[in-house]
This record gives C-alpha cells, structure tokens and sequence, in this order.
C-alpha cells in the first residue's frame, strides 16, 4: 500500500504538478549515463514509472528500451510511454535476467516490503546490471526547496527509508557495492513559478501534513516571491547498487 493513493485526484495533480522540463534534467542525463552506460538494443525497466516523465526522456536520450511499470491505474492512464505494465515492486511482470539496468524514481518510501523489492529487482537484472534510485533521504534534505519553506514536512522525510536501511536491504539481495551522489534538477525558472505551480497533492510529504502547516508554508513561499532570484534548483540523491 502507497503512502498516499495514487487515485484519480492525485494522479491528475502529479501530472500537472511534478512535470519537469528537460533542459531542466541535464545533470540527471549525465548522471545516469556515466552509471547504465546504455547501449542500442538494452532494457531499462522504469519501476513505479508513474505518468512516465522518465521513462520517456530516457527513451529519447539514449534510444534504450524502457519497460515501464506501474501499479496505479490513475497513473498508468495519464502515462503515454509504451510499454506500459501493470505491475508492482514485490511480483514484476518480467522475465529473469531480462534488463540492464533499473531505474527507481521517487517512489521507494511507498514500497512496504524493501527486502522483497531487492529480490524480485535481483532475479530480472542480468548480472551486474546496476539499481538506480532517484530519492529524498531523511537527514539529505537541505538542498531540496520544498523541506524549507514546508519544514514540518521533514517529519513526513524522516519516516523514508533511509540509506542505510536501503543498502542494507539491497546488499542482502545480492547487490553488495554502492555510490551516492547529489544531482541537480531545475525545478521552475523562479521562485514565482515556484509557489504558482505548487499543490500539495503532488506531494507525499506536504499531503500529510495538517492544512494549517500548508497554509503557513505557502504564507511563506507568496511573501518571498520577489525577494529571490534566479531558478529554483534541487538536489535529490541518485543511489547506484551493484
Ligand atoms: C511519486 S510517484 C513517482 C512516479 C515516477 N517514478 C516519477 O518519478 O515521476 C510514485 C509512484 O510509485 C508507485 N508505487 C507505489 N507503490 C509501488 C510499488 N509497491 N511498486 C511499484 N510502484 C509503486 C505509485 O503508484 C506512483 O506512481
């Protein structure tokens, strides 16, 4: 079970919402470049792939084959990338030693079982294909814009799998080597376009906390706009587990 449902609403709001431009994802190409090393004719499954932002960009950069899977139908009809898979992290759809590499965008903290997720990713990775997660971690949030104009969010971050509870989980199931490393990601062109395009139900961590804690961020966020310049910038954290 999500921590939130991805049901019709919030499936409508993340689409709108959480959209990123691609000239905005250059150091994110780079990044997963250096690690897949993909080649023509490879396999990248896009697990929990959602509306499928990224499982598109990576089918357009590197002319790779992306299976993307995922477990909410109000998602899976927003996502135009094909193929498209019913299918969650614990049971997926896929044959062993299928792909070449995983790519596991945000979506970590809504999945129950890590051990089981580690094992179902071992048995259809070839062997020393990598894991790619892209995540917020507990105590890794101070270049991510939203924790601070919404701080009471970070209690939300802070029930996250954390790294090295990740690792561990994943060194169990066969993966024993792991880098982590900061990735910037341009988030909107200001901070005006910033708080404009902000909804707290494309956000697990600002849908659960209370309506008050919202509306004293967004307080916040509205009175700074003017007062900052320059794009909104984040960083979240890319873990590669071999
Ligand atoms: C925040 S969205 C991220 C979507 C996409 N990866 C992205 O970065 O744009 C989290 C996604 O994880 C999916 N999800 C939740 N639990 C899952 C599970 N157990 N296995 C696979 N996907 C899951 C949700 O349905 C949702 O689409």
């Amino acid at each position: 079970m999500a921590l939130i449902p991805y049901d019709d609403t919030a499936a409508a709001a993340f689409a709108a919402g959480r959209e990123l431009g691609r000239e905005g994802l250059v150091r994110w190409r780079q990044a997963v470049q250096h690690h897949l090393r993909p080649r023509s004719g490879s396999t990248l499954l896009d697990l929990g792939a959602g509306t499928g932002i990224w499982a598109g960009a990576f089918a357009d950069w590197y002319a790779v084959r992306v299976l993307a899977v995922e477990p909410a139908p109000a998602m899976r009809s927003r996502c135009a990338h094909r193929p498209l898979l019913g299918g969650h992290a614990a049971e997926l759809p896929l044959a062993t030693s299928s792909v070449d590499g995983a790519w596991l965008s945000t979506m970590i903290h809504h999945v129950d079982d890590l051990e089981a997720m580690a094992r179902e990713l071992r048995r259809v990775l070839r062997p020393g294909a990598p894991v790619l997660i892209r995540s917020p971690f507990p105590g890794r949030h101070q270049r991510i814009a939203l924790f601070g104009w919404f701080p009471e969010a970070l209690r939300i971050l802070d029930t996250y799998p954390g790294l090295a509870i990740v690792r561990a989980a994943f060194a169990r199931a066969g993966f024993p080597v792991s880098t982590v490393e900061p990735v910037a990601q341009t988030v909107a062109g200001s901070l005006a376009e910033y708080a404009e395009r902000m909804d707290r139900r494309a956000h697990t961590p600002l849908q659960l906390i209370t309506e008050a804690e919202y509306a004293a961020g967004m307080a916040r966020l509205r009175a700074a706009v003017g007062t900052v310049d320059g794009p909104i910038v984040d960083c979240l954290d890319l873990l590669v587990l071999r």
